[in-house]
């Protein structure tokens, strides 16, 4: 089982009172993101994290984290996901859904990174369902990333 490090800070993004209403569509790409993360190269942390991206043009790609013994390379289940699903489609691929899962029963939101990274692609009201503190919880992207850094130069 995995353990916060103790000088992790509580997770802001783990309320325990919202209710996640089951969707078919959003059970299957999490039930994808779980079998993406059986393929997790993680040695260093042990945390096993899997992503799976709708993509409106009905394709959906998963990725899995791939960590590196620099520890700063490693690259997050999410990016690797979204890399993938550009390397495979191009770079009109846009993202209707994201779910996010690991395997080691621990509470899972995107990391900041990714959130910015995805945000280039990923439409504002698409599910992002990831493992919350009681189970799966469910938000549009644009409530897990409300500020995103874009570049409009005058
Ligand atoms: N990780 C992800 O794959 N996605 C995230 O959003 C957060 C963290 C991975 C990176 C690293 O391999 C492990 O989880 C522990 O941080």
């Amino acid at each position: 089982m995995y353990t916060a490090p103790q000088n992790a800070l509580p997770s802001n993004f783990m309320p325990t009172t919202e209710s996640n209403p089951s969707d078919p569509v959003l059970d299957s790409l999490l039930e994808q993101a779980r079998q993406a993360a059986l393929n997790s190269y993680s040695p260093y942390s042990c945390f096993r994290v899997g992503a799976a991206l709708k993509l409106t043009n009905g394709a959906v790609v998963t990725g899995t984290n791939v960590e590196n013994v620099s520890y700063g390379l490693t690259i997050c289940a999410e990016r690797s996901a979204l890399v993938a699903a550009i390397s495979q489609f191009g770079p009109q691929v846009r993202v209707e859904a994201v779910a996010v899962a690991n395997l080691n029963n621990a509470a899972s939101p995107p990391c900041g990174a990714c959130r910015q990274v995805l945000a280039e692609f990923v439409l504002p009201e698409a599910p992002v369902i990831f493992p919350g503190a009681d189970g799966p919880r469910t938000m549009p992207f644009s409530g897990i990333f409300p500020l995103a850094f874009e570049m409009k130069l005058k």
